[in-house]
């Protein structure tokens, strides 16, 4: 590969992303083996994320991060393999994964990278989504935070999405009721295939019981 792809911050959007407009593609000559220092790796990436938190990353505010600057390649995570390396921990041909950004090719450094380590069974996308952020989240989320037990009973907003699913699916294995709320009925239908009690949308739910106490602050 002489020359490669990657995808930059073409203009900041005001609402939504918009095609055409807010990104660019942009090619570039490829670095090579010879362009790297102690503790690099030439990374090519394999699958690039698509996360919500990256719409953030779009607006010029102060954050747990900073914006993605005009013409920058598009923060995000990806997964893929070291063509060459110049790290012990990751040598030529290893799979690793990280915030390596939206570009075929990326000279970075080991301490970016994390090791792919797969289950049986386990395909390399799963490492972007349960077995990436997505998942952690939801691991750290409910179990670490809401210290979740058996008999708890777990209501899930956004449940059918990447994070709530995985969500409803370790309150189950921990003994929780749960019930998860989503958007269709076609959502509804899939939470209940993945072992929710049960699932509603938005608009059928029924009003808290006036009992209820309030929520912690
Ligand atoms: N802090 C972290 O490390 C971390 C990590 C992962 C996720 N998160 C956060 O957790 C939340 C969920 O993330 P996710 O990865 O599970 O997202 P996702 O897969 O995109 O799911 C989001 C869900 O939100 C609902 N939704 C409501 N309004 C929406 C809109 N305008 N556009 C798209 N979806 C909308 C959708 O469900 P319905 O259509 O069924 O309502 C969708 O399934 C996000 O706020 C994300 O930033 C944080």
């Amino acid at each position: 590969m002489t020359t490669y792809q990657k995808v930059v911050l073409a203009k900041r959007p005001a609402a939504n992303i918009i095609p055409g407009e807010t990104f660019r593609l942009e090619s570039a000559k490829a670095p090579t083996e010879t362009d790297l220092k102690d503790g690099e790796v030439l990374f090519e990436a394999r699958y690039l994320s698509l996360d919500p938190a990256m719409r953030g990353w779009l607006n010029d505010t102060r954050s747990y991060v900073p914006p993605v600057q005009i013409g920058e390649t598009m923060r995000g995570y990806a997964v893929g393999v070291c063509k060459a390396s110049k790290s012990k921990k990751f040598p030529a041909g290893s799979v690793a994964s990280g915030i390596t950004g939206w570009t075929e090719l990326a000279v970075v450094n080991e301490k970016t990278l994390q090791k792919v380590v797969l289950p049986k069974n386990g395909w390399l996308t799963d490492t972007l989504s349960v077995l990436g952020t997505t998942g952690l989240t939801a691991y750290f989320g409910l179990l670490n935070v809401g210290q979740v037990k058996a008999g708890d009973f777990v209501v899930v907003s956004g449940a059918a999405g990447a994070t709530g699913s995985v969500v409803g699916q370790i309150a189950k294995l921990k003994g929780a009721t749960v019930l998860g709320i989503a958007g269709s009925d076609d959502k509804c239908t899939w939470l209940r295939e993945l072992g929710f009690d049960d699932a509603s949308t938005t608009n059928r739910l029924p009003s808290p019981p006036t009992s209820a106490r309030e929520p912690s602050p």
